[in-house]
This record gives C-alpha cells, sequence and structure tokens, in this order.
C-alpha cells in the first residue's frame, strides 16, 4: 500500500477526539502519538545552528544537553557557500539522529528589514534570493539524512519587537518578492517537512490563523505537502488556526483548545473534512519519521537516546565547525599598518615587506604579540534564546593561538600578552583602555576583538542601537593610535556602527557568531592558515537613519508597517542613493582577483529559461583562494518601480595562486519577473538589461547585456478606471479608444498644447462622458471595456 493511502486509512480509523488530540502536542517537544493504530510521536527540538534538547534538569530550565554550536545563520551566511550549509545541515541532523530527534526546529529564513532586530543571528540574509538558497541547502542536508527540517518563521517575524502581538502591514508586491520569497524557493527547491507558522500577525490576522499564507498560498500556490507547526505558544484561537491551515498547536497538551475543535465539527462551524486533512498531515509526519528513524544506527535509538555526542562524532562535528567558522568570517578591510618600516618596539620584521597588509599575521615575525580583549578568552559564540546551545567543548582565541605557538621552533615563539580591554557587560572603562594600550605599545602587534554581548543579542527583544557597548570604540582608537600593526575582528550576529572608526583600524574582520570552535576558526583567519573569502549578507549602514525602514520601525499602536515596500536592505540604499558604510556583498581576501569581461550564452532570453553567463577570475596572488562572484539584475523602465538591482546569481569560486577560472552563473528566467499587484502574480517586463557581473553590490567590475522577451506577455487588465494612456499602450485598447472619438472630437485634442493633452491623457477613461460633455456615452465606455476583457480572455 502506498504511504498516502496507508496514512489515509489511518486517519479513516481515528476518532474525532483522536484527530482533534493529534492537532496539538503532547509535551513539549512532542506530538501526540496513537498508540492503538501504532501512529507514533513526533520529537521536535531547536535548532537552528545546533540541537537543544532539554535536560530535564530541576535545578535549571535553561540546561540542555552537549551538542555541537556550529555558527550560526548570520554568520555561515558570510560564506554564501551551499555545499557547506547542507553540510553543517546534515551534521546537526546527525545530532537529532543520536538524541532521537525527527524534526529539527531550523532553519530561519526570516529577512533581515533591520539590523536591530534580535533575531537577525538566527537569520542568513537581507536578500530573499541567498535565504532562499542557503535555507534550501541546510534543509537538503538535514533531510538527507532522515531528519525533518522546519523552515520558520512563516511569515514576516522581521524584529522582535512586540512579536507575539505585533501586525505587520504589508503591501502584496514586497510580501511576495521579498518577506515570502526566501520560503517559496525553499519550499519548491528543497520540501521540508515542516514550516513554522510565526507569532505576529500579518495584515490584521494571526500567521497561525492566515488562510491566505497557509492555504491558498503555501499549500495552494506552492504545492506544499507538509505541516505547519505554530510557534510555541502562537495560537490564540485554535478552531481559526486549524480552519486556516494550521496543523499542529505546540507546545501541548492543550486539551481545552483540542475539544473546542472537536466541539466546532460537532456543531458544523468546522468541517470534518478539514480535520481530517490536518491529521493526515500529521500521520503522514509520523510515518514519515518513523520510516526514518528504523534506519538509525541502534535502532530505534528513541527508545535509548544518547546521553551525549562523543568521541569521534564530536571531534569531527567540532572540526567542521571550526571549518565552516573560517569560511564564514569576512575580511571588512586589510591595509598596511600606517607606520612603516619597523615594528613599534624599533625592531625590524623579520620577514616579509612591511608594506604588506596587517593580515594575516605571520607569529613567527614577532617576538610578541598583543591579544585584548575579554571574548579572547570568554569566547562569544552564540546569541539568546531558544537557538542557544550547549556546547560540547569551547574554543578560546587564546587557546588557539598558544597551540599554533607551541608548534613553532622555540626562536619563533612570540610572548603572547594579554588585556582584557572591557567587562562582562562589554564597557571598556578607562582604565582598561588605559591597560590595554599599555600592552599594546609594547607588542610587535595587536589582535583586538570587540564586539556585543551576551546579554544584547537574544530572541525576544531587539538591540536599541546600532552601537558597540560604552567605551569600545575609545578602545579601538587607542588600540589603532598605540599599535600601527593592529588587527581589529568583530564579533556580533548583526551589523554595528562602523563608520566613526574604520578609519583609524588598518584591518579590519567581521568573525561573527561562529560557534563552539570560533576561537579556532578565528586564529586560523589571522594567522594566514585559511584565507578568507566570505562576503556579508547584509548592508552595514553609517547611521540607522539610513535604514530603509527607519521610519517605519519598530511601529506603533500595535502593528509596523512595511512603508519601504520592496526596497529592503541594499535594494533600498541603492534607490535612495545612501552610501553605507559596508555594502551587502563585500568581503576581501589575502588573494587578489581580477574579472575578466563577463559573456552571456545568448543575447535574447525569456523568463521561462535560464541563462548562462560567464566571467574569467584571475587570482592574482600567490596565495589560494576563493572569490564569490555575484550577478546582479537590472532591469530596464518598467511601470512598477524595480530596485537599481537584485542579486540573481552568484558562485563560489576556489582559484590558485597564479591561476584563471571562469566562474558560470546561472540566471533563472524567475530573475527577470516582479510581483504586479495589478494582476496579482508574477510578470515579465520586455526589454533589456543589464547583468552586473561584481565582487560586491558596489563592486561591479563588468556588465552584459541581454533583450529579454516575456514567455507569455501579461499585461495588467484595462478597466474604466485605467488612464487614455494606458487605452493608449494597449493595442486593442488604442483602436476601441480611437474608434470611440468622433471626428470633431478629434479635432479639439489636436487644437490642445502638449501640457493640456498630457492632462487629458492622465484622465480614467470613465470620465470621458463628462469631459466630451455626452459626446462619448457612458454605454460606449461600457461596452469598450466589455471587449477588451473579453479580448484579452481570448474569447
Ligand atoms: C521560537 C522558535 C522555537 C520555539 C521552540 C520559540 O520561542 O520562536 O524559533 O523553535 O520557541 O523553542
Amino acid at each position: 500500500m502506498s504511504d498516502q493511502r496507508h496514512a489515509e486509512r489511518l486517519v479513516s480509523r481515528l476518532t474525532m477526539e483522536e484527530k482533534a488530540a493529534m492537532g496539538s502536542g503532547a509535551g513539549f517537544w512532542r506530538s501526540e502519538a496513537v498508540s492503538r493504530l501504532g501512529i507514533p510521536s513526533v520529537q521536535m527540538n531547536d535548532g537552528p545552528h545546533g540541537l537543544r534538547i532539554p535536560a530535564d534538569d530541576p535545578e535549571n530550565a535553561w540546561s540542555s544537553r552537549p551538542a555541537t554550536c556550529f555558527p550560526t545563520a548570520s554568520c555561515i551566511a558570510g560564506s554564501w557557500d551551499m555545499e557547506l550549509v547542507a553540510e553543517v545541515g546534515a551534521a546537526i541532523a546527525e545530532e537529532c539522529r543520536a538524541f532521537g530527534t525527527d524534526l529539527l526546529l531550523g532553519p530561519g529564513v526570516n529577512i533581515k528589514r533591520t539590523p536591530l532586530c534580535g533575531r537577525n543571528f538566527e537569520y542568513y540574509s537581507e536578500d530573499p534570493f541567498l535565504a532562499g538558497e542557503l535555507g534550501a541547502a541546510f534543509v537538503r542536508g538535514a533531510q538527507h539524512v532522515g531528519v525533518g527540517a522546519t523552515v520558520k518563521h512563516f511569515a514576516c517575524n522581521n524584529s522582535e519587537y512586540q512579536r507575539m502581538t505585533i501586525d505587520v502591514r504589508v503591501d502584496e508586491r514586497p510580501l511576495r518578492e521579498i518577506y515570502l520569497r526566501a520560503f517559496e524557493r525553499i519550499v519548491r527547491l528543497a520540501q521540508p517537512w515542516a514550516v513554522m507558522a510565526a507569532y505576529n500577525q500579518v495584515n490584521g490576522h494571526f500567521a497561525c490563523e492566515h488562510e491566505e499564507l497557509l492555504e491558498e498560498i503555501l499549500r495552494g500556490a506552492w504545492e506544499y505537502p507538509g505541516v505547519v507547526v505554530s510557534d510555541w505558544m502562537a495560537v490564540y484561537d485554535r478552531v481559526k488556526a486549524v480552519a486556516s491551515g494550521l496543523d499542529l498547536e505546540m507546545p501541548g497538551p492543550s486539551s481545552k483548545n483540542d475539544d473546542a475543535v472537536a466541539q466546532a465539527v460537532r456543531d458544523g462551524r468546522l468541517s470534518e473534512e478539514t480535520l481530517n486533512r490536518r491529521a493526515l498531515s500529521m500521520v503522514r509526519l509520523a510515518l514519515r519519521a518513523a520510516e526514518c528513524a528504523e534506519g538509525r544506527p541502534a535502532g530505534r535509538v528513541r527508545e535509548t537516546p544518547a546521553e551525549e555526542i562523543r568521541g569521534e562524532e564530536a571531534e569531527s562535528h567540532h572540526q567542521l565547525a571550526r571549518r565552516s567558522a573560517a569560511e564564514s568570517m569576512v575580511l571588512i578591510k586589510n591595509e598596511p599598518p600606517p607606520e612603516r618600516g619597523t615594528t613599534r618596539t624599533g625592531r625590524a620584521p623579520k620577514r616579509g615587506a612591511s608594506s604588506a597588509p596587517v593580515l594575516p599575521l605571520d607569529l613567527s615575525e614577532f617576538s610578541s604579540l598583543a591579544v585584548v580583549g575579554r571574548f579572547a578568552e570568554v569566547p562569544r559564540y552564540e546569541g539568546g534564546g531558544s537557538s542557544k546551545v550547549r556546547a560540547t567543548r569551547v574554543e578560546s582565541v587564546l587557546e588557539g593561538l598558544r597551540e599554533l605557538i607551541a608548534k613553532l621552533p622555540h626562536d619563533s615563539r612570540p610572548e603572547v600578552k594579554v588585556a582584557g580591554g572591557y567587562g562582562e557587560d562589554g564597557t571598556a572603562e578607562v582604565s582598561e583602555i588605559e591597560e590595554a594600550a599599555a600592552v599594546v605599545r609594547d607588542a610587535d602587534a595587536a589582535l583586538l576583538i570587540v564586539g556585543l554581548p551576551d546579554s544584547v543579542e537574544s530572541e525576544g527583544f531587539d538591540r536599541a542601537g546600532l552601537e558597540l557597548p560604552k567605551g569600545q570604540v575609545e578602545l579601538i582608537r587607542r588600540v589603532c593610535a598605540e599599535q600601527p600593526r593592529a588587527a581589529v575582528t568583530i564579533v556580533a550576529g548583526a551589523p554595528l556602527e562602523i563608520a566613526s572608526w574604520l578609519d583609524e583600524a588598518p584591518s579590519v574582520l567581521l568573525a561573527g557568531l561562529a560557534g563552539q570552535a570560533g576561537g579556532g576558526a578565528l586564529v586560523d583567519v589571522v594567522t594566514g592558515a585559511v584565507n578568507p573569502g566570505g562576503k556579508l549578507a547584509e548592508t552595514w549602514p553609517v547611521r540607522l537613519e539610513d535604514t530603509p525602514c527607519y521610519l517605519n520601525y519598530p511601529g506603533e499602536a500595535g502593528y509596523v508597517r512595511y512603508g519601504e515596500g520592496i526596497f529592503v536592505g541594499y535594494r533600498g540604499y541603492e534607490a535612495r542613493r545612501i552610501q553605507p558604510a559596508l555594502p551587502f556583498g563585500h568581503g576581501l581576501s589575502y588573494s587578489r582577483f581580477t574579472y575578466g569581461t563577463p559573456s552571456a550564452d545568448r543575447g535574447e532570453a525569456s523568463d521561462d529559461e535560464e541563462l548562462v553567463v560567464r566571467v574569467p577570475i584571475k587570482n592574482e596572488s600567490s596565495r589560494d583562494g576563493t572569490e564569490v562572484v555575484q550577478l546582479y539584475v537590472e532591469a530596464p523602465e518598467c511601470r512598477c518601480a524595480r530596485p537599481p538591482k537584485e542579486l540573481a546569481a552568484f558562485t563560489k569560486l576556489r582559484v590558485s595562486a597564479g591561476d584563471e577560472r571562469e566562474a558560470v552563473l546561472v540566471v533563472e528566467g524567475e530573475a527577470f519577473r516582479y510581483w504586479d499587484p495589478e494582476v496579482s502574480g508574477w510578470v515579465c517586463q520586455g526589454g533589456e538589461y543589464r547583468l552586473h557581473v561584481g565582487s560586491s553590490s558596489q563592486d561591479i567590475r563588468g556588465a552584459v547585456s541581454v533583450t529579454v522577451v516575456p514567455a507569455e506577455p501579461v499585461r495588467p487588465p484595462l478597466t474604466e478606471r485605467s488612464t487614455l494612456n494606458e487605452w493608449l499602450a494597449h493595442p486593442q485598447g488604442r483602436e476601441l479608444l480611437e474608434a470611440m472619438i468622433p471626428p470633431q472630437l478629434q479635432q479639439t485634442f489636436q487644437a490642445a498644447g502638449a501640457a493640456e493633452t498630457e492632462m487629458f491623457r492622465n484622465m480614467p477613461l470613465v470620465k470621458l462622458p463628462r469631459l466630451t460633455q455626452g459626446m462619448i456615452t457612458e454605454d460606449q465606455v461600457r461596452q469598450a471595456v466589455r471587449s477588451v476583457s473579453r479580448r484579452s480572455d481570448g474569447a
């Protein structure tokens, strides 16, 4: 019997009460089983960057079992590397298998609308294409191992401010083009087992009770076959939620709500057919999970779950955490030290040109290295809230450095001098700054780690501003003033104010919230064992005022209006010609890449086929390295506003020193479409598109033009409210309009000046009878509308 038939058969044998009860959890982390029919329960755990299984510790409700803490989504997004993200997804899923977790509550793919969102560290990007690609990779990786992934939080949970109640008022176009697009891509490319409905409301309906989102779009248009689970405690009205498409209320049990659902069916307020569909989703999930669990190494591990991740698995996952963190770090700036020739202590560097950039640090060159910043010793590697993983082990920068130094020949080992720089809350006191200044002054080079403390970045609330904690900017200034060979490293899960001090630091590296092996990874990057190749997945603004949503954040009176529309992230900075501190896609390398001329595989394209753009990339340096080559589409003149550029393809290329390789960028036809609110669908504007190829959204190295011909030309329907200009632009519309105008009127129109003509043309058709004092009748207008809509319907 097919799985579907088997599941349907089981649903037909469930009582109404059982079906209702399956719609809420059996506890905090599992679904309801129906043992008489052999329907097992499904265990779910957070996600997204590591597994969090509560430890059932009566002393500490927050405690969880050790698992590998991988780089957070905001950090790993810097890798722009789908293979790597899939590998991490698979490793987390392997740990799920060991613990008996069937469904992982991740990835989080909400768009970063404001840099202040407390949960940005859990999300990938401000760009829906990039977030969709990375999210799909994660889901594929996890599900390949037989553990389901849950894409969250659907939809528009883009800030934490009043997250459980706020009403997001968003227009149809940004909803489709920006906020739903990553979800859509993941659903289509990777078929996640589950989608988690968010806490907030979207245009007046809670996400868990949103029929349009859950039924029309997710299940209807995208043909999503999986489960819709609520965010934890997100359900207000369960009957409405069930009617609108929600399968599972979490956590449970929620017998009051189960009873309400059963009663609603008895009263005829909820159809039993709908309840059957919800139960079918749950049964299919349970069967699928059980089937995957069968293949687990120790049989049904669920009965004997592991206590912790140990031995080889722990070690290999730790190494993956380190590699993925190093691959994700973004080199923001890297210049030679301002004072050249000798080091501060008067000794000339032992080897190498002094005009070389500050990074990588060749430790054997130095007699001493100053390491400043509490985070070097007490790593900060993840954010707060439900995603917090209890790491199997944590590697600090200092440990990593000492390990590395111990491997050097005795006479090449630099002394490591340490200064705390700031306290637990991140504040750098004057005395700490002075101490740091003294330590770096006497060293040959300094590694300074700054960033946000634990208390600032978390689920449940937003950040108050972009600033580093008090005193840290002064700390950066003093360290860089005292020590020309200073490398500043940033530990944070979201953009910070950087513009005011960037000029004073010769070298800046974004380490992000890099997971439990972030310390070792940072050492790998700053010492050159790994050549950084990460790129920013979000724009860093100069000031908060420059962020596209500035006037529409955080909201008021219970709602937030997404007034910036589609102009989110770099789309908004570029359209308003506001220079950010660091543009989307930016990131340097120790290698230097030059781009050849891009070429497209043809000059004419359509929106239903792929187009391939190739560009030669040369590594002009003596180091092997990686370059993320990005392609942005610039649309021609269109009746709807278009962003100056939109990311449509990218590829990460590994190029050996001195070599040249070809980057192949596959542009999907849909990159030429936009969501037209009048048509209520995706529309392709025909014309000449520029495809910009570059190393960041603002470092464009070449472009190629293609003429795009829509596969199916779609025009907005002509109505009586369409302007005369719109009627004239439409082939049948023009014919009908011209036929309506009697000769004497034509003369009047011809006699009008240019401004008057334009004024008339901007009037809606429906005003013609009044304007012409009855020479054109209302009946003629009605006829024209009827016949144009008949012709567009193909009648
Ligand atoms: C979060 C979810 C998480 C759930 C379970 C909620 O507070 O928003 O992302 O999966 O808790 O811990």
